[in-house]
């Protein structure tokens, strides 16, 4: 007996529509690369301030390698944290203008410790309707009742507090960036109303971090609004060029996770070279305090070129910045022309966005120069005249 031949038959559903995901191998990570002799301009990288492959970072985790070994080899509360673990949780929270943060292996387990150790089966999160997975997957995992408001509609947010007012502990989730549309939520009304009415909030920065506010601290130090979100989540993997994720809180919150963030408890600490490069590109972003600013005047002629021909981008005011094609197959028959003009946007389908919403994602890095994106703007534009979408 093939105990397998469901596995056949889920693949096969996928692929009728035109859902199925295949992973690739790329030369680099960059926003520009070299693939075969021909230089392709990236628009699926994270990479937004062009750090990942900059000598700094490489010297500085090279440097942690030699002065600390390749590896933690054990999680942080047995003797996996090191000088170097403890100096980039100082930084982040200088960075952040928190009093304090604490390191996790990923962004994905900064979300799915921290949101379980902050509510449980008898309390209510309140989730914004465009949040990424990893808090969704954290969610699930507290046990606590999850609803969801419409995206950005403070609103409908406070409905729904004022519906649930009796549920015990009330835990609202919102991102500073979201990740797949590239817009930015009214963080003032909703921590005002986050504070009105005794929920705690959690701001996940991901795509904010190194990008948004003074010295890429995020939305939250733009706004100075430290004081009222209880978390800010952020990640070392995009703006920052490396890996890993963290989380900047006051000293109580920090000393709740140190006891019940399963991701760090249960899970061996950071690499030493992951924290060596953190620290350098943070390094870099008190140096260069004008990284963001620059990368979000590019992006924005960008996508004005792109909505000027027509061209919905839905609410991007980012780096990240969606062209909406409709079907599956149109998003990726977008993808593919793109591909044969040298540009990687990977078209992103239900069930990461909603459905009939299928979409190219472009982000703009600052590997991208001007010129570049004005020759990228006249490609996408005529890949979307092509494939109907315009
Ligand atoms: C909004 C958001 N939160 C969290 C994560 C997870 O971060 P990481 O890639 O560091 O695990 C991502 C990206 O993958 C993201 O887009």
């Amino acid at each position: 007996m093939n105990r397998e031949a469901w596995i056949d038959d889920e693949l096969r559903k996928l692929r009728v529509d035109n859902l199925e995901r295949h992973i690739r191998v790329f030369p680099h990570a960059g926003g520009k690369i070299n693939i075969d002799g021909h230089e392709v301009l990236n628009f699926s990288s994270n990479d937004y301030l062009n750090l990942a492959g900059r000598p700094e970072l490489a010297r500085a985790a090279k440097r942690a390698i030699d002065d600390f070994g390749a590896g933690s080899a054990a999680s942080r509360l047995v003797t996996g944290t090191l000088p170097i673990h403890d100096e980039l949780e100082m930084q982040l929270a200088r960075h952040k203008g928190y009093p304090a943060a604490i390191l996790f292996g990923s962004g994905y387990l900064a979300n799915s410790s921290t949101v379980p150790a902050l509510v449980g089966r008898n309390d209510t999160i309140f989730a914004d309707r465009f949040i990424h997975a990893s808090m969704i997957d954290a969610a699930k995992l507290s046990d606590a009742r999850l609803v969801r408001f419409r995206h950005n509609d403070c609103g409908h947010l406070e409905e729904l507090l004022t519906m649930h007012a009796d549920k015990g502990r009330r835990l609202i989730l919102i991102e500073s960036v979201y990740s797949m549309d590239g817009s930015i939520p009214p963080l003032r009304e909703i921590a005002a109303t986050a504070e009105k009415n005794n929920a705690l909030l959690l701001v996940d920065e991901a795509h904010a971090t190194g990008v948004l506010g003074p010295r890429g601290g995020g939305l939250i130090r733009q706004e100075h609004l430290e004081e009222s979100v209880n978390v800010a989540m952020g990640t070392l993997s995009k703006g920052l060029g490396g890996y890993g994720g963290f989380v900047a809180c006051s000293e109580s919150i920090r000393k709740l996770l140190v006891n019940r963030g399963r991701g760090l408890i249960y899970s061996t600490a950071p690499p030493p070279s992951v924290a060596g490069s953190a620290l350098a590109a943070l390094e870099v972003l008190d140096k260069e305090p004008d990284l963001g600013t620059i990368l979000m005047e590019r992006a924005s002629r960008f996508r004005k070129r792109l909505n000027d021909a027509g061209l919905d981008t839905l609410d991007s005011q980012t780096q990240i910045i969606p062209i909406i094609a409709g079907s599956n197959e149109s998003a990726l028959g977008l993808a593919e022309r793109l591909l044969e003009d040298r540009i990687i946007a990977i078209a992103i389908r239900p069930p990461t966005v909603p459905k009939g919403t299928a979409r190219v994602r472009l982000s703009v890095t600052l590997a991208h120069e001007d010129r570049d994106l004005e020759q990228a703007s006249e490609v996408i534009i005529r890949a979307a005249r092509n494939e109907g979408i315009l």
